[in-house]
């Protein structure tokens, strides 16, 4: 395989529907899978408004938007991913869930397809071995709004083929990204600093530091942190902070990655952040 000329993505959340937009402006055919039709019905409205969002700014002709929309497939079947040479998986953070979607792709995937996992804090060595193709198994981590954020880390793991990993790196760059490159440890290089300090920020309120409010604005106007932590925990999703706390602290046993219990009861109170139209704070729009 000289380049990465056609995409899979697997789950059409959050970050899958915005790494499959960047695929489609790269010029990239993107085969998208969800698991259900509403799924994908729900899928394919966020890329839409994103690339409608992206015409009504200026940032791309009405044109570029249709020639985009005409590379996307959306299905709820495997076959349609046999074409991809990259298959990237953006599921939820759930082990289980990713072990078996990597083997149920097995059965269709092109022998040279190299599959990538999205994953935030699951070390990729158990994924790749379980995936039957270990050597062209990568980490490509994207951030939050994908269209936005510049940075993927790329992954490599003890087994990853090097060329694999070249690939990768030309692939981040066609899309308009800048890769940092990292071994395989739960949370890489970002989520290892950012995970515990959200984390805190939870523990600060428990406390009784500060209200949500005075703790957002003291990080944003005496930090210059675009968000502050609740803010950002919100856009990123309480159940996905939570499954990501959960396993690194699984993996480190250290106190800081351990999910506060304010956190846990707003996840099983269905207080999931903007996607669910409330956590920290309320969002009545969504
Ligand atoms: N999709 C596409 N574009 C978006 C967008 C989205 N969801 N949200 C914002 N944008 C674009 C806007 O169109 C705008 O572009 P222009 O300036 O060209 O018009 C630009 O981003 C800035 O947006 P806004 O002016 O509306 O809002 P803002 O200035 O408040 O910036 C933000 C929004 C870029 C999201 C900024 O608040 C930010 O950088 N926040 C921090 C995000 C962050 O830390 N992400 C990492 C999360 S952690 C993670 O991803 C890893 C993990 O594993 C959990
Ligand atoms: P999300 O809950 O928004 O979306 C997950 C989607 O995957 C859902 O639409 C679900 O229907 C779908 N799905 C579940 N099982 C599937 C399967 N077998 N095949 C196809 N689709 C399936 O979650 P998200 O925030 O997009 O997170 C996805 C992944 O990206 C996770 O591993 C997460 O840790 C990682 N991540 C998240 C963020 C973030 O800020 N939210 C940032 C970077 C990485």
């Amino acid at each position: 395989m000289e380049s990465i000329r056609s995409v899979s993505v697997l789950g059409c959340g959050l970050m899958g529907s915005g790494i499959a937009e960047v695929c489609l402006l790269a010029g990239l055919p993107t085969v998208v899978r969800e698991v259900s039709d509403s799924r994908v019905d729900r899928g394919r409205g966020r890329i839409e408004r994103s690339l409608e969002k992206a015409v009504s700014k200026g940032k791309i002709t009405a044109d570029e938007r249709d020639e985009a929309l005409g590379r996307l497939t959306m299905t709820v079947d495997l076959e349609p991913l046999a074409t991809a040479d990259l298959i990237i998986e953006a599921i939820v953070e759930h082990l289980e869930e990713k072990r078996k979607t990597f083997k149920a792709v097995e059965g269709v995937a092109r022998k040279r397809a190299i599959y990538a996992s999205n994953t935030s804090s699951l070390t990729l060595t158990q994924l790749a071995v379980a995936s039957g193709r270990p050597e062209r198994f990568v980490g490509l981590h994207f951030f939050n709004p994908v269209p936005v954020m510049r940075l993927v880390e790329v992954v490599r793991t003890l087994l990853t083929d090097p060329e694999v990993v070249d690939l990768c790196t030309d692939f981040t760059h066609k899309l308009g990204k800048e890769p940092i490159h990292c071994g395989d440890t739960s949370g890489f290089i970002v989520n290892r600093l950012l995970v515990p300090y959200l984390l805190d920020a939870i523990r600060a309120l428990e406390s009784g530091v500060g209200t949500v409010d005075d703790i957002d604005r003291g990080m944003q106007l005496g930090c210059g942190h675009p968000m502050g932590p609740f803010t950002l925990l919100d856009f990123v999703g309480l159940d996905t902070t939570y499954y990501i706390a959960n396993i690194m602290f699984e993996e480190y046993r250290e106190r800081r990655f351990a999910p506060p219990p304010l956190l846990k009861q707003m996840v099983q109170a269905g207080r999931l952040g903007r996607k669910s139209g409330h956590g920290f704070y309320e969002y009545p729009e969504a």
